[in-house]
């Protein structure tokens, strides 16, 4: 049976386990998919010992994509531009090509949601490596402005000059937003610190779609922040991981398992544990 495997630290909460299991019944594949945490500094000695045991692919999760990024042999555009590898896929001649599933999960997801992007005025929250790893496909749907915005001003300036050569991309001070968006994503992490960014409520109008690339068993405090602004459209990050993770499967396996009940069961799950 082929091998499958999530690598990162920590490890144990991964829903990649189901979700490929899921998407594996679903097309009717016999896999084996498990979750293995690989010590701090040991990425590339657990990454030989999957391989030598036989895995065919794995996704990387924090903290190795970059590390990930190192050890492929050979990458994809769009993993070159993220500067972050999250699949690895072994190819026929025993090297590892290194891809980045996430971009292509997130316009999935806001498609599937009913987002119109190209022609869009999209406000992206947030420079690191959620951002980064967003961009090239965002640009790719031909936005008619994208405006990174991020708490230390100067990543959002770096990420900005990294993909003008993709499309309208500009950078904006936070304080400074003052136009409506037509699209809100967020990609920072403060709601792990249990924090809110601070938004005035000028970068919204009754019709924005705001989308959080976080998830949770409660609302999101960007979400709620949405929800306090009157917002109907407002979206977590949950359809994002079930994109990315079909994008991945279509990888390795050369076919498009559906998001829609994988996304559906594991929503199930996560209110269940609430
Ligand atoms: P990731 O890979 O999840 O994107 P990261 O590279 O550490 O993680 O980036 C975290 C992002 O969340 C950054 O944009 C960070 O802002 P800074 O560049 O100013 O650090 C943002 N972030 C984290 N905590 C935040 C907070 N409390 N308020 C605003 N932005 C925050």
């Amino acid at each position: 049976m082929d091998r499958y495997a999530v690598i990162g630290h920590p490890i144990k909460h991964s829903q990649s386990p189901f979700i490929h299991q899921q998407f594996a019944e679903q097309m009717g594949q016999l896999l084996d998919y498990q979750r293995l945490l690989a010590p701090l500094d040991g990425f590339a000695d657990s990454l030989r010992h999957f391989a030598a045991e036989g895995g065919k692919g794995c996704n990387i999760t924090v903290p190795f994509k970059t590390q990930a990024l190192d050890i492929a042999d050979e990458l994809t555009p769009r993993a070159e531009l993220a500067g972050a590898v999250n699949t690895l896929h072994l190819l026929a001649d025993g090297r590892w090509l290194g891809d980045n599933t996430d971009g292509a999960g997130l316009v999935m997801d806001l498609k599937r949601l009913g987002c119109t992007l190209m022609g869009a005025n999209i406000l992206l929250l947030g420079a690191g490596g959620a951002a980064r790893g967003a961009l090239a496909l965002l640009l790719a749907e031909q936005p008619a402005k994208l405006v990174v915005a991020n708490r230390t001003p100067a990543r959002a300036d770096e990420l900005a000059q990294h993909f003008a050569h993709l499309g309208n991309i500009v950078s904006a001070p936070l304080e400074t937003l003052d136009q409506p968006f037509d699209i809100i994503i967020n990609s920072t992490s403060a709601s792990l610190q249990g924090e809110t960014l601070s938004l005035g409520d000028q970068v919204c109008n009754p019709d924005t779609r705001v989308y959080d690339m976080m998830y949770g068993a409660t609302e999101t405090p960007f979400l709620a922040w949405a929800r306090e602004q009157g917002l109907e459209h407002r979206y977590d990050g949950l359809g994002m991981l079930v994109g990315q993770a079909a994008e991945s499967f279509y990888v390795w396996r050369g076919v498009r398992p559906q998001v829609m009940p994988v996304l559906e069961a594991l929503r199930e799950q996560l209110v269940a544990v609430k």
